[in-house]
């Protein structure tokens, strides 16, 4: 396809200046021609990350300019450190940090705003799955930020299905279960804007690790990854992302 494949690295709150060593060592960006990777240290180690020649991103940013908010990051110092991305939306932002979908419409603003690319995460819980609520919960998430800003939007973004119950269970969807939620969120956004929907890049994440990833890939409207655990091990993550190229 056209579209872009990208693999990124979601540390959490995880990692140190000795692992950003590790990885130096291991992952040479060129011998994944073709795939953006990016990682998605906590905000400390953005610019230590940055100075080894990776793509870096934030795991979420503060949808306020700089002022009295102890402990939030500015998401314009984000941009300003080399970063590309930030997460938004991310399911434990979501369900820890009780971040609604008004306050993630103003954080995927103010990232664009800012000249960050938007990683806009979306996924069903496990009793939402069951319930058969997959692709409404879906669809809230999506149209939540698309009829606040306008489906023109997404053109600079990405999206990230992470079913909740996949993620960092071991419990990974299978190649066909993802491949629908993402086909249900590309026809979606096709239904708004045919372009923007053919162009846009869908990762899957939810306990990939190196040995299911390049099954996943290969499906149609998956175009590469969130990797949390396997984010953390070297040759894991080295491996996951020669199954992206
Ligand atoms: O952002 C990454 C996801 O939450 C997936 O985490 O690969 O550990 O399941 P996981």
């Amino acid at each position: 396809t056209q579209r872009k494949r990208i693999v990124a690295g979601n540390w959490k709150m995880n990692g140190s200046l000795e692992l950003i060593n590790q990885f130096a060592e291991t992952i040479k960006t060129d011998l994944y021609p073709n795939v953006e990777v990016i990682f998605f240290p906590p905000s400390p180690l953005l610019s230590a990350m940055a100075g080894k020649g990776f793509n870096t991103g934030a795991q979420t940013v503060s949808e306020h300019d700089a002022g009295a908010f102890t402990g939030e990051v500015e998401a314009k110092l984000v941009r300003e450190l080399g970063c590309k991305y930030t997460l938004i939306g991310h399911s434990e932002r979501r369900t820890l940090f009780a971040e609604s979908d008004a306050v993630l419409v103003k954080k995927f603003a103010k990232a664009q705003q800012v000249g960050l690319t938007p990683i806009l995460c979306v996924g069903e819980t496990e009793s939402q799955r069951d319930a058969d609520a997959t692709e409404q919960t879906i669809a809230t998430q999506l149209n939540a930020i698309i009829d606040k800003l306008g489906v023109a939007c997404l053109q600079n973004s990405v999206i990230a299905y992470e079913p909740v119950w996949a993620i960092g269970t071991g419990k990974t969807a299978t190649p066909e279960q993802a491949q629908s939620v993402h086909k249900f969120i590309r026809d979606l956004i096709a239904s708004k804007d045919a372009q923007i929907a053919a162009t846009l890049p869908i990762l899957y994440g939810g306990s990939v690790n190196d040995s299911n990833s390049e099954l996943l890939f290969a499906q149609p409207d998956i175009d590469g990854g969130l990797i949390g655990g396997a984010s953390l091990k070297p040759d894991a993550f080295s491996t996951i992302c020669a199954s992206a190229v």
